[in-house]
């Protein structure tokens, strides 16, 4: 069976729409195919400096939400990034074969720094995707199934693998981005030509997976739509329109020419309300799972050490050949 990796940052009190499209649904049906493991990236939350509660809290809420998504501890392993010491051993040998302007090049790091100023902004937020290659790099993954936005981040990663293996012999597996095109980038509500994320869109923008009914149809019936009143897909024209398409057409497994069919003629209310109740359907389900799963937090937290406990096998595996080569001496 093929490997698969990936990893979401406990960064906000729910995942959001981008997040389920873009990556934790293709997590839950790569489990059937591939050797499955995902992470919660809390190291990767620090690089923003949350309160210690807060990463805590949010930490539990991302796990339950794995697990109440369809994540299936006897079908993959899902674990706590921080759980297993070889992610960041690994990212400092990486961060030695990677150069200043290669990271700087990075266009999220790029768009934080500006966010906080270019001094505010901390050595690990610049050093951030070469833990994340670490991430991957540590499981041999052949797959990581992530929105475009982590594209970059996916080629550095090829980058570090390639010039390790050329210059300490074959270690690590090259991965491949594994990215949905349909669901590829899901936009903000409000500003339908910007990415659905946690970090800039406003409350309105963002569907989050954990929130009450009534929020999410007020947000959809009140999302941007475009001028005019046909419900077509026109990415230039009508990005609003075009990305409720999306998320319809991902959701209920129909084709985008069939919803636009079916709508002909009947203006943009219908369809809105159609997408509304798609949506609750789905995150309902889901909200519910969580809250179960996040009342026992000792069970939680259970699932969570034997996923480690997985994880670190592989990533133990990987780092003793990783030290051989570079010339570490043996530990006993
Ligand atoms: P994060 O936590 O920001 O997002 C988790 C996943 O959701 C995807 N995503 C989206 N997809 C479509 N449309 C959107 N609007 C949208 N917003 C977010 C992201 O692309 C991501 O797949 N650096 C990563 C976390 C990470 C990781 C890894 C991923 C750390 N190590 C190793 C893969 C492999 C991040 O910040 O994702």
């Amino acid at each position: 069976r093929p490997r698969v990796l990936s990893g979401i940052q406990p960064t906000a009190d729910s995942f959001h729409l981008g997040n389920y499209l873009g990556a934790v649904r293709q997590w839950v049906a790569m489990q059937e195919t591939h050797e499955a493991f995902y992470c919660v990236v809390d190291l990767h939350a620090i690089t923003v400096n949350p309160a210690p509660e807060e990463l805590r809290r949010r930490t539990r809420i991302a796990a339950a939400q794995l697990f109440a998504v369809g994540l299936d501890p006897e079908r993959c392993t899902v674990f706590v990034q921080s759980h297993v010491r070889e992610h960041t051993e690994l990212a400092w040998m990486l961060s030695c074969q990677t150069g200043m302007g290669e990271a700087a090049r990075m266009t999220q790091f790029k768009d934080k720094a500006a966010k906080y100023g270019e001094s505010a902004a901390g050595v690990g937020l610049f050093t951030y995707p070469i833990l994340m290659a670490a991430d991957i790099l540590l499981y041999q993954a052949d797959q990581v199934p992530v929105g475009v936005d982590q594209k970059q981040h996916l080629e550095l990663t090829r980058d570090l693998a390639q010039r390790f293996n050329s210059r300490f012999g074959q270690t690590f597996k090259v991965p491949n981005p594994y990215i949905l095109k349909e669901v590829e980038k899901i936009t903000d509500l409000q500003e339908p030509t910007a990415k659905m994320s946690k970090s800039s869109s406003s409350p309105q923008g963002i569907l989050d997976v954990l929130e009450q009914p009534g929020p999410l149809r007020k947000k959809v019936m009140r999302a941007v739509t475009d001028t005019g009143t046909e419900v077509l897909a026109d990415e230039e024209n009508k990005p609003g329109v075009t990305n409720l398409l999306r998320i319809q057409s991902a959701l209920s497994g129909t084709p985008i020419p069939e919803l636009e069919a079916r709508y002909a003629g009947q203006g943009y209310g219908t369809f809105k309300k159609d997408v509304a109740e798609l949506v609750v359907d789905t995150f309902t389900p889901i909200r519910e799972r969580t809250e179960k799963l996040l009342a026992d937090e000792a069970e939680l937290d259970k699932l969570l050490a034997a996923g480690a406990e997985r994880a670190r096998e592989v990533a133990r595996e990987t780092m003793a050949e990783v030290r051989e080569r570079m010339g570490f001496l043996p530990t006993s």
